[in-house]
């Protein structure tokens, strides 16, 4: 069933599936063992707590406010169809961020229990801005992305591992994706309050699939992951429960060839022009 009463039919975009559904929904779709990789970000959760602060809010009837055992379970019900979905030598990427909550610090790391995957390494992603500027901590200027495997041994079947030299921290920056997802005044298009970066799917679905492989997004709000299955000619699938509000942005999205240097290339070196201009971007703070 449909997560906005419509019925769960593929929206095909530029050859890419989309379906307005609940994941949970969406996940029923799916066979066991059908996917090659997953990466995705879920809501945060902080709905009730930035209730007041309009920037940071969803479209449509979204609040991202749960009772937060209600939330933590349903967050560790999708880990546990991602396991079911993926392919033993699948990787599964989970990005998630330390919450700040009535001023205390909640890490993600209550992801870490009863978790059927094995965790097979922590990536920080490093960024110079932050919309989070009160001046009452440092700035968090990091995300934990968590890559998990489903077989110790056969992940490497789709290691990329030239990929190995990036590191375990990536330094990337939101800004292109935000400006890509704010709408034109006469566009009419809703922004999306928390895309992540072209560059971190890049490395997530670079690092670990190959042309032709199927990629699952469950959040796939402004289409990021599918953004770059498209240009990197992966089959990629999302889900997103209030697909018609980020419709317009989704679909100029996944038609760009608008891309930033990998992190890769980066690192490598290569592409030098291109990382001058990236690397300029280094010394905003919002
Ligand atoms: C953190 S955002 C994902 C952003 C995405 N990585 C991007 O690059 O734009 C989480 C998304 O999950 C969607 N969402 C929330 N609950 C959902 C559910 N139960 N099933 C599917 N999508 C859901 C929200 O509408 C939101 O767009």
């Amino acid at each position: 069933m449909a997560g906005n009463g419509r019925p769960a039919k593929p929206i095909r975009i530029d050859g890419q599936e989309i379906f307005e559904v609940d994941c949970l929904d969406g996940f029923k779709m799916l066979e066991d063992e059908s996917i090659d990789h997953v990466s995705t970000s879920p809501p945060y959760n902080l709905g009730g707590f930035h209730a007041d602060r309009k920037y940071r809010s969803y479209a449509g009837d979204f609040s991202d406010d749960m009772p937060e055992a209600d939330y933590r379970a349903f967050i560790k019900q999708v880990v546990n169809e991602c396991h079911r979905v993926l392919k033993p030598n699948g990787s599964f990427f989970l990005n998630m961020k330390t919450r700040i909550i009535d001023g205390v610090s909640i890490p993600p790391f209550w992801i870490l229990e009863d978790n059927p995957f094995h965790l097979k390494q922590e990536i920080i992603w490093h960024f110079p801005s932050t919309a989070n500027v009160d001046k009452i901590r440092f700035f968090p200027l990091f995300e934990y992305v968590f890559w998990f495997v489903k077989d110790i041994v056969r992940f490497k079947e789709k290691w990329n591992n030239e990929w190995a030299i990036v590191g375990n921290v990536w330094y990337i920056s939101h800004i292109t994706d935000r400006n890509e997802t704010k709408a034109g005044e006469d566009e009419g298009g809703i922004q999306h309050p928390a895309p992540f970066p072209t560059q971190l799917s890049q490395a997530m679905v670079l690092s670990t699939t190959a042309e032709g492989d199927t990629v699952l997004d469950p959040f796939l709000g402004s289409g990021t992951t599918l953004k770059v299955c498209r240009h990197y000619k992966r089959r990629g699938i999302g889900f997103e429960k209030f697909f018609s509000h980020y419709e317009q942005v989704v679909r100029r999205r996944i038609a760009s060839d608008d891309f930033p240097p990998t992190i890769l290339e980066i690192k490598a070196g290569k592409n030098q022009k291109r990382r001058e201009e990236h690397m300029s971007l280094d010394n905003f703070i919002r």
